[in-house]
């Protein structure tokens, strides 16, 4: 593959090695991260085996790939979209934690592994949570970025983060009783870790604001046809194509797009909202890898 502009491969690179490019680069990233954590003594070895446990678990990366391809389609460089996507993904994976915990969901797989609290008990993965959330901080502040855009992804990070905390307030409240609430939520408890992904991938390039208005419409948009799909699966996949239990929802007595308009609706929805998707992609030129990224998303499989 021709590594053409600013580490990035070529423009008219195909999907699936675009995807495949992404994907080895950010692990290998990742890689490097986890091996640099401190492990000496007995509190960091835990903490860092912990989270190394359900980060490097293979999740899609959806996030990551949205960091990196944000920074390409505005211009930046490869390198400099990387402390982005490593802190995104490590706010995501402690996400998934504590969404698994038993006073949460109360799954026990993630990843297509025994979930971390099975894995290290509730308290340790109650902390490894809380060491991803401060360590994400930690890598955007040492990127070495320029200051005035550390700041800003920093400022995006919190934000998205915390009403990414809220959705997951909303979610366990019992109180999700009609669509337009329903969809509220998931553009918390879902959209804002995509937005946060977009966004900062944007920064890392330095971008404009129009550009990352943009970006904030598109992974509004894209979030909740995620979580829509989500919910999808929860009732037509199997545990085994997911890497995560089925029937979650329907234990926890959760309403959710597709007990509320009927799995024939929800896939409605989820197509019109990657339809807006779409439409804001537009803003951006070379916005091939995305689309196909976007259209991908809807027919995914787990
Ligand atoms: C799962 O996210 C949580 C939701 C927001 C639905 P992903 O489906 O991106 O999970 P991984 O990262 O691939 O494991
Ligand atoms: C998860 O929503 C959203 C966050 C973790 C913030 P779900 O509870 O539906 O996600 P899964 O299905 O467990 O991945
Ligand atoms: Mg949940
Ligand atoms: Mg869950
Ligand atoms: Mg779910």
């Amino acid at each position: 593959m021709d590594i053409l502009k600013n580490g990035y491969p070529a423009p008219d690179t195909s999907y699936q090695d675009m995807a495949d490019f992404y994907t080895t680069y950010f692990e290998n990233e990742l890689e490097k991260y986890i091996s640099g954590l401190n492990k000496d003594s007995y509190e960091y070895k835990v903490l860092s085996e912990a989270s190394a446990y359900s980060l490097s678990a293979g999740g899609k990366r959806i996030r990551p790939m949205l960091a990196y391809e944000f920074c390409r389609v505005c211009g930046g460089n490869i390198t400099d979209a990387t402390p982005a996507a490593l802190a995104i993904e490590m706010i995501h994976t402690f996400s998934l934690i504590h969404d698994d915990l038993p006073c949460m969901d109360d799954d026990d797989m993630r990843r297509g592994k025994p979930s971390c609290h099975k894995a290290y008990g509730e308290a340790i993965a109650l902390l490894a949570g809380d060491a991803l959330t401060i360590k994400a901080f930690g890598v955007l502040a040492s990127s070495g970025l320029e200051p005035s855009r550390v700041k800003a992804m920093i400022d995006i990070l919190s934000d998205c983060s915390y009403k990414m905390t809220g959705g997951q307030v909303l979610d366990i409240s019992g109180d999700i009783t009609d669509t337009q609430l329903l969809l509220k939520m998931y553009s918390y408890k879902t959209s804002q870790l995509i937005i946060a992904a977009s966004l900062m991938g944007c920064t890392a390039a330095g971008a404009d604001s129009d550009k990352k208005s943009s970006a904030y419409d598109y992974a509004y948009s894209l979030g909740l046809a995620f979580q829509i799909i989500d919910d999808i699966l929860d009732v037509t996949s199997d545990k085994e194509t997911l890497g995560k239990p089925v029937g979650s929802d329907e234990k926890q007595n959760k309403n959710t797009t597709v007990t509320l308009v009927g799995l024939e609706n929800a896939k409605k929805l989820a197509e019109e909202y990657t339809e807006k998707a779409m439409v804001s992609l537009e803003s951006f030129s070379e916005n091939e890898f995305l689309k196909a990224l976007t259209n991908k998303l809807l027919g995914r499989k787990k």
